[in-house]
């Protein structure tokens, strides 16, 4: 597989001449369809298309029931092409419908948010949510290629490229002090996005390469998501307010500094450092004190543990993570009070 940045007329054309396909469809939602499809439909004039409705709710079976009804009337054979045009939902989903359609047919990401180009369309990793639980049904397959385009963020609404800002935050955090060291000093107007994606994606890229099946050291890639995951879910289910990946990512990495800081592992003034950008750049996400036993409950289910014991990434000093680390119910309740400002 290969991720390949660059113009997207330029990079699709090239992998389309490289092989021939009997069908091609393109899944789009409605945001992507107005957005982005137009930008490929220049190279592709009058595609297949589906549709489907946008947004994390719809990361169900039932969507699935729907792409995969589609690409069936479309009488798809195997060695038809699935171009996924989106965000990370489309990708994770579109991916999962392909790798299981007649058990897998070509696949590739031209993903548009900034969260789907660093980190979703990176590492194989596709599938959908259940009855409420983040990804919980899924497989590792890998594309055929992913085509990066910044372009494509031109139409992104700005809490968009906010959240998937947290992605690159992250792979600063865990594994490139200098980076980090450049980002923490400019506002998010400021920053360099097309560096920071190419950044982001070799990091990704790297460490997957290492350990495809997260066994060890790609399992550093979850910095912040255990708690952060956790919150997330707490807010998809429970409440009205809709929280983004990145956003509920950020408030993670600060809870999980803070438990590397009281575990002795994590020094405090990068505690604070870290704090410090992540408020200035997020702002603080209100959680009820009420809600915290919820919030742990929820973590329990994180794919990283081993029986019931939570097992997080944590930074031992920034460029550098830990992972396998046991975290009690005790230290994650004191993190979400840190955060909160208790
Ligand atoms: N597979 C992985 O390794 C991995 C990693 C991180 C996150 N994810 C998954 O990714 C998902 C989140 O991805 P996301 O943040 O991209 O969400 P998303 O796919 O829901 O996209 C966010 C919103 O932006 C719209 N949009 C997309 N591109 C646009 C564009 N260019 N212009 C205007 N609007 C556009 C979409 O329609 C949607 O409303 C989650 O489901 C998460 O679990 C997967
Ligand atoms: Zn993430």
């Amino acid at each position: 597989m290969s991720v390949t940045i660059g113009t997207i007329g330029t990079l699709l054309s090239d992998f389309l001449s490289k092989k021939a396909y009997t069908q091609i469809v393109i899944l789009v939602d409605q945001n992507t369809k107005k957005h982005c499809l137009p930008k490929v439909d220049l190279i592709m004039p009058a595609p297949k298309v589906i549709e489907i409705k946008a947004g994390e709710k719809h990361k169900n079976i039932e969507t699935c029931q729907k792409i995969w009804q589609a690409m069936t009337n479309l009488n798809l054979d195997r060695h038809a092409l699935m171009i996924n045009l989106g965000g990370g939902v489309i990708g994770d989903m579109g991916g999962f419908c392909a790798a299981t359609y007649k058990r897998g047919i070509d696949f590739i990401q031209i993903p548009t948010t900034l969260l789907s180009q660093v980190d979703a369309s990176v590492g194989g990793k596709l599938g959908i949510d259940f009855n409420g639980l983040k990804n919980h049904i899924g497989v590792f397959t890998l594309p055929n290629a992913v085509l990066v385009d910044s372009q494509f963020l031109q139409t992104l609404p700005s809490l968009e490229l906010r959240s998937g800002f947290a992605e690159i935050v992250k792979h600063c955090l865990i594994k490139d002090q200098a980076k980090w060291k450049t980002i923490k000093i400019l506002d998010l107007e400021e920053q360099n996005l097309p560096d920071l994606i190419a950044h982001s994606i070799e990091i990704k890229k790297a460490i997957v390469a290492e350990d495809f099946t997260e066994q060890g050291p790609r399992k550093t890639l979850n910095f912040g998501h255990t708690m952060g995951h956790a919150v997330e879910t707490f807010f998809l289910e429970n409440k009205s307010k809709k929280l983004l990946h990145g956003e509920a990512v950020a408030a993670g990495m600060i809870m999980e500094s803070y438990i590397g800081y009281k575990k002795g592992m994590f020094a405090e003034e990068s505690l604070n450092e870290i704090e410090e950008f992540i408020f200035a750049v997020y702002g603080r996400i209100k959680i009820d004190k009420a809600d915290f036993n919820a919030i742990i409950a929820l973590s329990l289910h994180d794919k990283k543990n081993k029986g019931k014991v939570v097992r997080a990434s944590i930074l031992d000093k920034i460029g550098s993570c830990q992972y396998d680390i046991p975290i009690s119910k005790v230290e994650m309740k004191k993190a979400l009070e840190y955060y909160v400002g208790g």
